[in-house]
C-alpha cells in the first residue's frame, strides 16, 4: 500500500477566542486541508481558545509573554514550544503579539497571518474604525505571510465587500470576520498544506507564479466559499 502522503504539521498561535482557530480545526476534521493541527500556543493564559482546543483534545501550551523581561526571550521560549511539535505551518490567528526580526527569520516562509483590513490599507490595530474614519467603501481581511515588517508581507489572499453605510465598527468586525476572514484563512492554508505557496524572495509564489495582485474571494476552492 502507498504510504500516505505526509500531512503538514500545522501550528495556531492566539491570544483570545480563537474563531479562526475553531474554523482552520473544523476544515481539517471535514477533511479541506491535508494537515494535522499539532500544537495550539497562547501567549494569554485564559484565552478562550484554549477552552476550545482543551475540550477538543488539541495539545495547547500556554507562553505568558509577562513573565519574559524582553521580546526576544518571549520569542525564544515560543521557538522552544513549537519546536518540539515540528510546524511546517505557523498560522497567528488573534495573536496580538509583534514577534522580532529573529523569530521571523528563523520561521520565514511558514509564517502565516490574518489581518482585518485590506492591506497595505489599514495596518495595525482598530482597523474597523480607521475604514469609517477614511470613509473607506470597501473592508475584507488579508492573509499575508509574515515579515519583521508589522503587517507588511507580501499579500496571499483578500476577501472584500462593500461597507454598508449603517455599519459601526462592530458590525464591520463581525462582518469581516464571519464574511470574509473564517473563509480566507482555511483555502490559505489548505494551499500551503498542498505545498501550492512558497515565500519567493519577498513575494508570494502560488502554483509556481508570482502573485502581482493578491487572490480573491472568488478564487476560493468549493470547501471553502
Ligand atoms: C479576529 O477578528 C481577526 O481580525 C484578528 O483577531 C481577531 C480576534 O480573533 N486576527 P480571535 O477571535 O481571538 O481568533
Amino acid at each position: 500500500m502507498n504510504a500516505q502522503p505526509s500531512r503538514a504539521r500545522l501550528a495556531v498561535l492566539i491570544s483570545g477566542r480563537g474563531r479562526n482557530l475553531i474554523a482552520l480545526h473544523e476544515a481539517i476534521q471535514a477533511g479541506h486541508i491535508a494537515a494535522d493541527l499539532v500544537c495550539v500556543l497562547s501567549n494569554e493564559p485564559d484565552a478562550g481558545g484554549l477552552r476550545y482546543a482543551r475540550d477538543t483534545g488539541l495539545p495547547a501550551v500556554v507562553v505568558p509573554h509577562r513573565a519574559f523581561p524582553d521580546r526576544a526571550t518571549f520569542d525564544a521560549a515560543i521557538a522552544h514550544a513549537l519546536q518540539a511539535h515540528r510546524p511546517d505551518i505557523i498560522a497567528l490567528a488573534g495573536f496580538m503579539r509583534i514577534l522580532t526580526p529573529a523569530f521571523v527569520e528563523a520561521h520565514a516562509g511558514r509564517l502565516l497571518n490574518i489581518h482585518p483590513s485590506l492591506l497595505p490599507k489599514h495596518k495595525g490595530l482598530h482597523t474597523h474604525e480607521a475604514v469609517l474614519a477614511a470613509g473607506d467603501v470597501e473592508h475584507g481581511a488579508t492573509v499575508h505571510f509574515v515579515t519583521a515588517q508589522l503587517d507588511g508581507g507580501p499579500a496571499i489572499i483578500q476577501g472584500r465587500f462593500t461597507v454598508d453605510p449603517q455599519d459601526d465598527a462592530q458590525a464591520l468586525a463581525a462582518r469581516v470576520l464571519q464574511q470574509v476572514e473564517l473563509k480566507i484563512y482555511p483555502q490559505a492554508v489548505a494551499w500551503m498544506a498542498r505545498g501550492e505557496l512558497a515565500f519567493d524572495g519577498g513575494r508570494t509564489r502560488f502554483r509556481g507564479q508570482p502573485l502581482d495582485r493578491p487572490l480573491g474571494l472568488d478564487d476560493l476552492e468549493p470547501p471553502f466559499r
